[in-house]
């Protein structure tokens, strides 16, 4: 039998042994289930939010449904992906009626089944079939009732939530969540998604349904000490010998802890029979990395107005802590009003940001070290 192995820098979700400390945001996030806290979790791009979801439900094993809104167009499309999870959270609440439907599907593959629980002793009253039309709000509250009667808990994940926010009707479809989730008992929905400004507006505008619902819940990257650490374990355990720390360290400046690029990186030296043997062979496999990947790096770069882009290269070689001074007005050639505009759109796009010192950088690691060394 092959053994499945799971990969400890992986491009996609991290768990288990690829997972990386987030001990406290695990804690509490696991707190905010606990007491049916509502959460949203809001961090820019491929900073780990999916994963930390995945580790708690993991760790604390979970009742769960992962909603992915990432593909939806239309009301119809997200009230289906609504029930669909409904459906899978109440057969995920009841082992026994799971396998009564797996047996009737095998019995009648063509056929849709549709369990009415009521008929097995519970207050449920769910068609759980393909077509049904039952409104969203009245799906999730009969869901929370039902857990609340099997006297369980369970989390429902609404993942690439800002999505909802892009279709025409969202409004009430919003209103529809916030009426079942502000009377939700037993299910504790976490909502996260990769486009941090539309989910900010749904959740902190006044005029939005969903205003005020969650406890927000953002994401830092992953300290450096807690990556040294993790680093180190990862490269003993393939190469049975400790990377030095001045090589790690390497990996961390090249990737900022950026950890969808620790990972990119890390993944490629991992790859190689030996270890690293210098910080210059470290820097020449990430050069190769990003030529590889030039094109997917830049590509939100390249249709950027002039002025955005002389802003980005400026912070790309150094950091700012007063882009709105003369100084870098001189420096980039760019008038202030029109450098205040341009921030203001790379803030709003999340490729740049303002770190603990206040200063102003370039969000994506890659992106600065493309402008800084290979432009
Ligand atoms: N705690 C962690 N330890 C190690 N790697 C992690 C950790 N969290 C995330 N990663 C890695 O970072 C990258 C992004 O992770 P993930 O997909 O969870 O982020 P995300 O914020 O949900 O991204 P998106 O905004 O695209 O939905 C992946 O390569 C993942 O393996
Ligand atoms: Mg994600």
């Amino acid at each position: 039998m092959t053994r499945i192995k799971t990969r400890l820098f992986p491009s996609g979700i991290a768990e288990g042994s690829a997972f990386c400390n987030r001990t406290a945001e695990r804690e509490l996030l696991k707190q905010y289930i606990d007491n049916i806290q509502h959460t949203v979790i809001m961090a820019p791009r491929r900073y780990g939010k999916s994963s930390l979801i995945t580790q708690v439900i993991r760790d604390n094993q979970l009742i769960y449904a992962w909603v992915d809104f990432l593909s939806v167009t239309t009301q119809e499309e997200i009230e289906n992906k609504i029930r669909a999870a409904a459906k899978e959270l109440v057969l995920a609440m009841s082992p026994e009626i799971k396998k009564i439907q797996v047996q009737t599907v095998d019995k009648i593959k063509s056929m849709s089944p549709e369990l009415n629980l009521s008929a097995m002793g519970q207050s449920l009253k769910l068609q759980l079939s393909s077509d049904d039309t039952t409104p969203i709000d009245q799906i999730l509250t009969e869901l929370d009732k039902y857990a609340q009667k099997m006297e369980k808990t369970a989390v429902l994940v609404f993942d690439e939530f800002q999505q909802i926010s892009e279709i025409e009707e969202n409004k009430s479809v919003e209103a529809l969540i916030r009426h079942a989730v502000e009377r939700s008992k037993a299910v504790t929905y976490l909502f996260s998604g990769s486009n941090r400004h539309l989910l900010q507006e749904m959740f902190s505008q006044k005029d939005r349904p969903l205003y005020r619902l969650c406890s927000v819940m953002p994401l830092e990257r992953i300290h450096p000490d807690e990556y040294l650490k993790f680093i180190s374990r990862a490269a003993s355990s393939r190469w049975g010998e400790a990377l030095p720390k001045n090589l790690i360290l390497k990996i961390l400046d090249l990737t900022e802890c950026h950890s969808f690029y620790v990972n990119a990186l890390c993944n490629e030296l991992w790859l190689k029979e030996k270890t690293p043997k210098n910080e210059g062979a470290i820097e020449q496999i990430w050069k190769t990395y990003m030529i590889k990947n030039k094109s997917i790096i830049v590509s939100e770069i390249v249709a950027l107005p002039l002025n955005q882009k002389k802003i980005i290269k400026a912070l790309s070689n150094s950091p700012e802590a007063e882009p709105y001074g003369i100084q870098f007005s001189t420096q980039t050639k760019i008038p202030s009003a029109s450098i205040r505009r341009a921030i203001e759109s790379l803030l709003l796009k999340d490729i740049i940001f303002q770190d603990a010192n206040d200063c102003y950088r370039v969000l994506d690691p890659a992106v600065s070290y493309y402008f800084r060394c290979l432009h």
